[in-house]
């Protein structure tokens, strides 16, 4: 079946021209039997008629024993088409007359002689030679008296020739009938083939590119069937492209929910391998989003980490438990703290109910944990503050009878030197109690209300309250400014500042280290109109790395694992802006071929008009301002 074509149009010529074929040979043969039966039934009633002609012809001149016209009747009758000879034999069957040249080269064959034994009188006879041959015989009487013979020998092919010249011409005419009813064919099986055609492109088109349009829709160029047929499709067409889009739509809002989920998510299948995962996941494991895929949580997350996860998947995948919560600890690269995971993990069912995959629901608890934290160690602060307000109070009315009795005391005439001596020590060191005490309160006590306050109340009481810890690490403090210059600002809030940042100082450099402050009267970098102090605070610490440095004014950050907070440099920048002035750091960590340290740099402007404005901003948020966790209690 190799040889049969694969479309349509030639099945349908092929399947026609055999057909006509088939019908045009059966004719053919049909027609020569017929023809041939006709034909040769007339050739024998043609011989009876010629050699019966013949006989009459010469049966009179034979009496009258006219050779002459018996001769031309022999020749007459040869000259017949179909004739190849005519002759007369005497009853003996000796050739008398022949339409031949000469007599002798005929003689009757052996076979002709037993003919003329079987020769009846008054019948016609005809017989057929072996090799094709016939003749016809006639007696020639004269009453009761055999005369002779008169023999017609017979052309058969002639007869012959003429079928075949009938079937030459059938086989003709049916040949040029095929053809060109094969053309006719041809012509309607191409209308009816185009559209097919068409629908067959378009089919493996669409199949071929599922996404592009393609050449859609098809033209409709017949009307029957085929055109309804095209028009369906077409339809068809369309409406797959419209459910198309749809599903498209629908996965790429499902992938956008997955991808800009501020979760982390991520499923894993029967093999625990993560199948699918979105960016916050990758961001909080820290592995490129396209490192998960086919991966187990083994190989990205820490063994202990993974086993809890592991397990909690093997649930899920086991008993269908339909929310696993667990809470992670990891340790975070520095100076990232360690984080905290609150991880929900569930089952992906399919439309059977099976559990297709597990997915865990990540969220990143670290900072609220750390707030917590946080909180709860600023109101230890602030009790503590508090209770060092009161015991500050309380020393107040005790030490001022101290004074009150070591002042008596002093005046006694009987004390010799000695003992007054110890008095003024003891007068002196009280008095310093009293001032700490002083001091405590004053940091204590929120200054509501903007006012002028001198150098040496922003940045020496503070000094003084730090003076243990640095005397301790036998820190040496430089200070470069004059005491009683003043700046309008919130002086306790200030005071908070320089607290923080002495802190800080004091946190980073070694014993023995530097600290350095200065204060200028300047003016602001961006405005130069706008005349201010600049303070400067500096140290020779370990300095920070830019990657701290870059976090160091955000909330809770901090690198001092039990006793940070992470809120100092935050407050200071709010209280620093809320003054319109500006903070900046520079600071390097330790390198082979220079020295470490850390300069923050204040600029506070000097101007008693900024509380207006602020004082309405502050009114306006109280809420942000109370919400705030601070030191300044
Ligand atoms: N002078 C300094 N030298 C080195 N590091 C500093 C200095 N000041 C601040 N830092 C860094 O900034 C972080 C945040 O400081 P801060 O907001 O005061 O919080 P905390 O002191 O509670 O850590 C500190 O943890 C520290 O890493
Ligand atoms: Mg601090």
């Amino acid at each position: 079946m190799y040889l049969w074509p694969r479309t349509i149009r030639w099945q349908m010529l092929l399947g026609l021209v055999l057909i006509e074929t088939l019908s045009i040979a059966l004719f053919a043969f049909l027609l020569t039997d017929y023809l041939q039966d006709r034909v040769s039934s007339r050739a024998h009633s043609r011989l009876e008629q010629q050699s019966l002609s013949l006989a009459t012809q010469a049966s009179q001149p034979i009496l009258d024993h006219r050779g002459d016209l018996i001769q031309q009747a022999v020749k007459l009758q040869a000259g017949f088409g179909s004739v190849v000879r005519t002759f007369i034999t005497d009853p003996t069957g000796k050739v008398l007359f022949t339409s031949e040249d000469t007599a002798a080269a005929h003689p009757l064959t052996a076979e002709e002689l037993a003919q003329i034994r079987q020769v009846k009188p008054d019948a016609l006879h005809v017989f057929q030679f072996g090799d094709g041959r016939q003749e016809g015989i006639q007696p020639i009487y004269n009453g009761s008296v055999l005369l002779g013979y008169a023999w017609v020998e017979s052309y058969t092919q002639w007869d012959k020739d003429l079928v075949s010249v009938v079937l030459r011409a059938t086989v003709l005419f049916g040949g040029g009938w095929i053809m060109l009813s094969t053309f006719l064919a041809w012509l309607v099986a191409r209308r009816f083939s185009r559209p097919l055609t068409l629908l067959h492109a378009g089919t493996r088109s669409l199949m071929s590119m599922p996404q592009g349009s393609g050449n859609f829709p098809l033209p409709v160029t017949v009307k029957n069937e085929f055109g309804d047929l095209i028009i369906a499709f077409n339809r068809m067409v369309a409406s797959i492209a419209e459910q198309r889009a749809g599903l498209s739509d629908t996965l790429s809002l499902l992938d956008s929910m997955l991808a800009n989920a501020p979760i982390g998510l991520a499923f894993v299948d029967r093999n625990l391998r993560i199948v699918r995962v979105n960016q916050v996941f990758a961001t909080l494991t820290g592995v490129p989003l396209s490192r998960h895929l086919g991966r187990t949580v083994s190989a990205i997350m820490s063994p202990e980490a993974a086993a809890r996860l592991e397990d909690a998947f093997q649930q899920v995948f086991s008993q269908k438990i339909h929310n696993i919560e667990i809470e992670l600890l990891g340790e975070g690269p520095a100076p990232i703290r360690d984080w905290t995971w609150l991880v929900s993990v569930y089952p992906v069912l399919t439309s059977q109910e099976h559990v297709r995959w597990a997915g865990m629901i990540v969220r990143d608890v670290s900072e609220r944990v750390r707030a917590e934290e946080t909180l709860r160690k600023t109101e230890k602060l602030a009790a503590t503050g508090r209770l060092a307000a009161s015991i500050a109070h309380e020393i107040n009315n005790p030490l001022e009878a101290l004074t009150n009795i070591l002042f008596l005391l002093r005046n006694f005439s009987t004390l010799d030197a000695q003992a007054h001596e110890y008095v003024v020590m003891a007068e002196h060191e009280v008095r310093r109690v009293a001032e700490i005490a002083q001091q405590t309160l004053r940091f204590y006590r929120q200054s509501t209300l903007p006012g002028r306050a001198t150098l040496a109340e922003l940045i020496d009481s503070v000094l003084d309250l730090y003076r243990g810890r640095l005397s301790n690490q036998s820190i040496n403090v430089d200070r470069g400014f004059d005491p009683q210059q003043t700046v309008f600002c919130y002086s306790g809030e200030i005071r908070q500042v320089f607290a923080n940042l002495f802190g800080n100082a004091i946190d980073a450099v070694p014993s023995g280290g530097r600290i350095l402050v200065r204060a200028r009267p300047s003016h602001d970098w961006r405005q130069p109109e706008l005349k201010g102090i600049r303070f400067t605070v500096a140290d020779s610490g370990s300095g920070m790395e830019p990657e701290v440095r870059a976090r160091i004014f955000e909330a809770f950050f901090t690198t001092k694992d039990a006793t940070g907070t992470g809120l100092g440099l935050w407050v200071s920048y709010e209280i620093i802006q809320k003054h319109h002035g500006t903070i900046r750091v520079r600071s390097r960590s330790a390198g082979s071929n220079h020295s470490s340290g850390t300069v923050f740099q204040i600029f506070l402007p000097d101007d008693e008009t900024f509380s207006a404005p602020t004082q309405l901003a502050a009114k306006r948020a109280p809420k942000d301002e109370s919400a705030r966790p601070s030191l300044q209690s």
